[in-house]
């Protein structure tokens, strides 16, 4: 195989990974419907920048676990996803909330490489977020770069784009491919058979990218689906991820190591970053000494 078909082919499983575990929403949201510090997080933070109704704009919003509480909350969210099925998900949600909430919550498909939002939701916004580690679906510097400048785009003056992603662990990016971890029974949500959770992944230090397995079968052995999904992501080391985002024009205003917004420090599992724009730094006119 060629070179250019092998870097093809990683790019495919990449891409791949980007996808394949937001393909069943209602799974989804069964898996992480304990997952509740962070919403409580970006709440927080859209009240003490927005009070009790500004505009927002999530970034890999899925199924609307923090947008939905956002637009409960008063505030108007535009979320936006590249997962069909999760923005149809989300979508039957926005179908049941209250009738005073419904139209304060927009969703719109798109990719956080290249979006652009239609005329009436294209103001800027004073807070962008990315909650739960949609930057690690971002693979490469470029990419980066692509997605930070969509922000800036959208950002209004003195506003605010905030995100999380893990803090690389060390011992569980160098674990034993070859084992299964993590073996959790559990219930699946639209089928209520009883299955079995298992997980395992490469990391390739070079690019900084974690190929991870998630594997699903049924508990008892017997026969029915058995399913391998996949899913990509990134791993950006602390000083490295503070570098990208002030390449592209930000300052961090904050970068804490939980969601009730304690500093960074070792053995944090997420980091949790605000930035703003940083200030353009005037040229002194050459006629001035
Ligand atoms: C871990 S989920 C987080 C979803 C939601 N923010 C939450 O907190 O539950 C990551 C989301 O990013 C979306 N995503 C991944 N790559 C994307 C891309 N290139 N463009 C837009 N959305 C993307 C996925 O579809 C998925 O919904």
């Amino acid at each position: 195989m060629s070179r250019k078909a092998l870097r093809d082919l990683a790019d495919d499983l990449v891409d791949a990974g980007s996808r394949e575990h937001y393909s069943d929403a209602a799974l989804y949201d069964y898996e992480y419907r304990r997952r509740r510090a962070d919403v409580s997080f970006y709440r927080e933070l859209a009240r003490q920048r927005l009070g009790t109704g500004g505009r927002i704009l999530e970034l890999g919003a899925g199924s609307g676990r923090v947008a939905v509480p956002l637009a409960r909350d008063g505030h108007t969210v535009t979320a936006l996803d590249q997962s069909a099925p999760m923005l149809a998900k989300l979508r039957t949600r926005v179908a049941d909330l209250p009738a005073a909430v419904a139209p304060r919550l927009a969703v719109v498909a798109g990719n956080l490489l290249d979006f652009e939002l239609p005329k009436p939701l294209a103001a800027p916004y004073p807070l962008v977020i990315a909650a739960f580690n949609v930057l690690e679906h971002l693979y490469t510097r470029v990419e980066v770069a692509a997605c930070l400048a969509r922000v800036a785009a959208y950002l209004a003056p003195g506003g605010a784009f905030a995100f999380d992603v893990q803090l690389p662990d060390l011992t569980w990016l160098a674990r034993d491919p070859e084992r299964r971890w993590a073996r959790t029974r559990f219930t699946d949500p639209t089928t209520g058979r009883s299955m079995l959770y298992s997980t395992n992944h490469d990391y390739d230090p070079v690019g900084q990218i974690a190929l991870i397995r998630l594997y699903y079968e049924p508990a008892d052995g017997g026969p029915g689906p058995r399913r391998i999904v996949k899913l990509s992501q990134r791993k950006f080391f602390p000083a490295e991820l503070e570098a990208l985002v002030s390449h592209a024009g930000f300052r961090v205003v904050g970068h804490f190591g939980d969601f009730s917004f304690a500093p960074l420090s070792a053995g944090a599992e997420s980091q949790v970053l605000v930035c703003e724009r940083a200030p353009i730094p005037r040229r002194k006119s050459p006629l001035r000494r």
